[in-house]
Parts: C-alpha cells; sequence; structure tokens
C-alpha cells in the first residue's frame, strides 16, 4: 500500500532543506505519496514564495496560513491546523526539518496522534535553552522515530540522551545538496553596482531576537558595521524583524529598501531586502567575508570557504568550527573588528569540508525512510 508522507515546512531555512528531499523522493512515488505543508509562518514573498519559486519547489498541497506571533501562540496555531489536516489526511509518517516553532508543532501534534515522526537535521546542540530553536530540537528529537543527521557529533549527543542507535541516521547535509545544486544559477545581486569593487565586500546577516531585539546591542553592532565598512563595504541582508527594529533606532531609510541597496546612515553598509536564495548563494560565494547570526549559513560558508564570523556567543553546528571557515566573535564590537582585522590581513587556513556534505544526502534519506517505512503498518 502506497504511504502517505506529511512534509511540512514553515519558514526561510526550511525550504532549501525540503527541496531536495521531495526530489529524492520522486523516484519513489509508487510507493511514497508526499504532502507538502506549509504552515505559514514565513508568509511574505521575499521570505516565502520567492524562495518556492527559486528553489523550484511545488506548490504546497496544504496551506495553514498561521503568520505571526508570540511563541505560545504561533506554535499553538500550527498545532491546531496541523491537527485537523493529519486527521483528514491520516499520513503514515510526518517529515519536519530543521529546529523552527513549525518543526516542533507538527512533531507534537504527529506524536499525540501516534503518527511517527521523522526529523531531518536532528541532534544539533547548542547547550544554550535561552535559544528557542534549542527548545524546539530537543522536543523534536525527544518526539521523533527516525533521526537523520549531519555530522557524527549529533548522533553522539542524540545517544547521549537516550535515543536508541537503531534510530539514528548520519546522512549528512541535506541543505547542502540545495546549495551543490544550485550554486551554478546563482546570480549577482543587484546592490553589487553599488560598490567600487565587486569582488571585495563583507556580507551581513542578522535576524537572532538577541542581537536585534536590545537597542544597545543592535546600536553597538551597527557602530561595528559602520566602521568595519571604512574597510571593506558591507552588503547587509534584512530581516522583516531586524527591519522594524532599525525604524525604532530612528534608521527611517528602511522605509525605501530597495533591491539596488540603501545606505545605513552615511556609512558605507548597503542594506537590502531579504535576498532570493539565487542571489545570496552568490553574495555568500564572492564575499570576503560574512557577519551572521544564522545556523544554516555557518555551513554554507564552510562549503563556500567563506570565512564567517558568528555574531553568537554560541553554536549548535561546532563542526562549521572544527572544520570550516566559522569563528565565534559574540557581539562585542572590539571582537569583531579585531577578527576582521586578522582574516583581513592573515586570509583564512584551507577549510575542510565536512564527511558527507557532498550533495547526497536526500538521495540517502529516501532510501533510507523508503526501506523504513514498507516495515511501518499502513493507515
Ligand atoms: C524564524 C525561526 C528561526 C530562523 C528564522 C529564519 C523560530 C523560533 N525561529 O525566526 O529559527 O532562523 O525564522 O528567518 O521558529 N515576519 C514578517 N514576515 C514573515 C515572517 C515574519 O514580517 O513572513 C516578521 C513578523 O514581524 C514576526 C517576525 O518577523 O513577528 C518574526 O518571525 P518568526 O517567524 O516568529 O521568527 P523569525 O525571527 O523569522
Amino acid at each position: 500500500m502506497r504511504k502517505k508522507v506529511a512534509c511540512v515546512v514553515g519558514a526561510r531555512p526550511n525550504f532549501m532543506k525540503i527541496a531536495p528531499i521531495l526530489e529524492a523522493l520522486e523516484p519513489y512515488s509508487e510507493e511514497i505519496g508526499c504532502r507538502l505543508i506549509h504552515t505559514g509562518q514565513h508568509y511574505d514573498e521575499r521570505l516565502s514564495s520567492l524562495l518556492f519559486r527559486q528553489l523550484e519547489l511545488p506548490e504546497p498541497d496544504m496551506y495553514l496560513g498561521v503568520g505571526s506571533g508570540t511563541h505560545a501562540r504561533q506554535t499553538a496555531d500550527v498545532m491546531v491546523a496541523f491537527e485537523d489536516d493529519c486527521l483528514r489526511e491520516k499520513p503514515d509518517a510526518t517529515l519536519v526539518v530543521g529546529d523552527v516553532n513549525s518543526t516542533v508543532a507538527c512533531g507534537l501534534v504527529s506524536a499525540k496522534l501516534q503518527i511517527p515522526v521523522v526529523h531531518v537535521e536532528a541532534g544539533l546542540r547548542s547547550r544554550d535553552r535561552t535559544m528557542p530553536e534549542e527548545i524546539n530540537r530537543i522536543v523534536t528529537d525527544a518526539l521523533s522515530d527516525l533521526l537523520f543527521t549531519t555530522c557524527r557529533e549529533a548522533d553522539r549527543n542524540l545517544l547521549a540522551e537516550g535515543v536508541p542507535a537503531g534510530k539514528i541516521h548520519f546522512v549528512g547535509n541535506v541543505m547542502i545538496d540545495s546549495l551543490r545544486k544550485f550554486l551554478p544559477k546563482s546570480r549577482p545581486p543587484a546592490v553589487l553596482e553599488r560598490l567600487p569593487d565587486r569582488s571585495r565586500f563583507g556580507a551581513i546577516t542578522l535576524h537572532r531576537p538577541s542581537n536585534v531585539d536590545d537597542p544597545s546591542i543592535l546600536r553597538n553592532l551597527l557602530g561595528a558595521f559602520a566602521d568595519i565598512s571604512e574597510r571593506l563595504p558591507l552588503v547587509f541582508s534584512t530581516h522583516p524583524r531586524t527591519v522594524t527594529r532599525l525604524k525604532e533606532l530612528g534608521h527611517d531609510e528602511v522605509d525605501v529598501l530597495a533591491e539596488e541597496g540603501t545606505r545605513l546612515g552615511d556609512s558605507h553598509v548597503w542594506l537590502t531586502p531579504p535576498l532570493g536564495y539565487l542571489e545570496f548563494l552568490y553574495l555568500l560565494d564572492h564575499a570576503t567575508v560574512v557577519l551572521t547570526d544564522s545556523g544554516g549559513i555557518q555551513e554554507e560558508a564552510t562549503v563556500l570557504q567563506t570565512p564567517c564570523l558568528t555574531l553568537r556567543e554560541n553554536t549548535e553546528r561546532p563542526i562549521t568550527l572544527e572544520q570550516g571557515t566559522n569563528i565565534l566573535v559574540g557581539r562585542d564590537p572590539k571582537a569583531i573588528l579585531e577578527k576582521l582585522e586578522f582574516i583581513l590581513s592573515n586570509g583564512f587556513p584551507e577549510p575542510k569540508i565536512p564527511e558527507k556534505w557532498d550533495g547526497n544526502s536526500s538521495a540517502e534519506i529516501a532510501q533510507i525512510l523508503a526501506e523504513w517505512l514498507r516495515k511501518q503498518p499502513g493507515n
């Protein structure tokens, strides 16, 4: 009997993870029917539809339309809507990716309905429970029946938490599958035309509440960016949360954010609206350095061999520190400037590409998932 798998996405970083998995499951379409569910956690054209088109994702089979809210409200809204969908559609498994609120919400609904949960990108741990994603990771992994990991350390984390070894499969990194597929199609964002030298710039992304919600922290970071931009022009792909905070700090220039860049004050920091996946890949690939508080970008920078200064105190992706191009710099402007100086003058030692980050992770997931589903009783 054909098995039905509910494949869940909610926020931007989910889309590049689900795309290669859906593609890898296509050859199994006689035995596995995938239903793509978009919770609507991210709903903007630039955070959602644009990426769907660029990643060649099919239209979602179901759009839950939950939108923004507090953590409890957003998680609860996803749960109520997804439960209705599960009761109607009766999937044989739910596949969730990453660590966003939609991931944990759908994992919890499924587990309570006794629908097995498959988690892709399991086992990452920052050990920092002030980070909402860490709570999402721990809970989702505890609920999951099949866990796919990106690195050996994630396996060890799961084993230490009592997850049986038989449930864990180290397959590598599906986000890197997308990166390898789409890098040849990447294209320069319009903002690069503003720069005196299109091959010499830094890239910035910043959206964590811990970096943007406290005005003094954000002001300090903006000061550091402005200082850096005296030596190296910076392109800042913004996030809606950050735009709101910039406006609160009196940066009215964000009212007219344009593709070709809007200057932050009188600095050489060029603000853009959220870039598309293809434009962002180009930016990351050609940047001298990236400054970010994202999780996934630490991994993408490692594979693209772009030095990455992570504006956080910890990371759930330590493999990018040990083998890749990532350096944790926190958010102290002095430390950020020092590390940047160091990279500009000394370059960066050649990083290693982590094991199995080779573009074949989704194919391995599809094979393991198909075998596992054959053994599951059908609904
Ligand atoms: C979410 C994820 C985070 C991920 C990030 C990538 C959680 C807990 N966080 O954070 O792990 O790194 O996505 O972007 O799941 N907003 C819009 N348009 C949208 C979506 C959001 O304007 O399409 C604004 C709203 O004001 C909203 C705020 O952004 O309140 C935050 O959105 P939310 O989905 O709660 O979390 P992110 O900060 O995007």
